[in-house]
């Protein structure tokens, strides 16, 4: 691991947050809290469905890596914390990347035999690949020492974690509200629960880098 003292943003006093951004890491933090309590259901019981009964070992290493994510996640984007605690943020860091590791190989084993056949192999199956990869890269980027890169791969992970969340709100939507077939919402939503995710991540990114870009010229 490199010096710490490669990493001055690191210590940096955390600037002043607004308070939107303050918000969605309130958002961020408690709605997945929400889906780590629906998620230790899995772990007290055999699931009544029958397809995921039959794949309970996969599905609990899943379960248990997304949980790890979800519970370590937040906390890796507050700047008070890195500020303060580097060990701690570290610490968390690798503990977060490994649970998406467990998580995203045992859920790409689930996008397998996933409902509803190709399609959703294929919106989970590539989810499941992404996470992986773009964790890799946060790891990769950390090693070298590169703490932009390194952050900007952090936000597209976590955004893609973020999708144990918002398939959760899709979901329900689409068959309570929208009164899709199950299929149709389970369909749409192995896709729509990650893709706008990754797209918004992506415009943080982006938008980061000017900001950076303007402050430094
Ligand atoms: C972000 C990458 C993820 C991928 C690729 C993924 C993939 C999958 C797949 C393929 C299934 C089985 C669906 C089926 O058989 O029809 C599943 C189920 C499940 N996953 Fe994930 N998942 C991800 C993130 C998470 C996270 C972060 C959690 C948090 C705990 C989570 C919790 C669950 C739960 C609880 C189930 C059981 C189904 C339910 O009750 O809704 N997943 N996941």
């Amino acid at each position: 691991m490199a010096q710490l003292t490669q990493f001055p943003q690191a210590f940096s006093a955390p600037a002043q947050q607004s308070w939107i951004s303050n918000l969605l890491w309130w958002l961020m933090l408690l709605s997945s809290a929400g889906v780590v309590v629906y998620a230790t259901r899995y772990f007290v019981a055999l699931p009544s469905d029958a397809h995921f009964a039959r794949y309970i070992l996969p599905l609990r290493l899943h379960i248990a890596g997304g949980i790890g994510a979800l519970l370590a996640g937040p906390w890796q984007f507050s700047q008070k914390l890195r500020a303060r605690a580097l060990n701690l943020h570290r610490w968390l860091g690798r503990f977060y990347l490994l649970e998406v590791a467990l998580g995203s190989i045992a859920g790409f084993f689930m996008a397998l035999v996933s409902k509803r056949g190709l399609p959703t192999h294929l919106g989970f199956g590539i989810l499941a690949v992404l996470w992986f990869f773009t964790g890799l890269q946060a790891y990769r980027m950390v090693r070298q020492g590169n703490i932009d890169a390194h952050r900007q791969w952090m936000i597209r992970n976590f955004a893609l974690t973020l999708a144990a969340v918002t398939l959760r709100v899709q979901l329900p939507f689409m068959m309570a509200v929208l009164h899709w077939p199950f299929p149709r919402a389970y369909i749409t939503v192995s896709w729509l629960c990650w893709v706008p995710n990754l797209l918004i991540a992506e415009w943080m990114v982006r938008r980061r880098m000017r900001h950076l870009v303007r402050s430094t010229s």
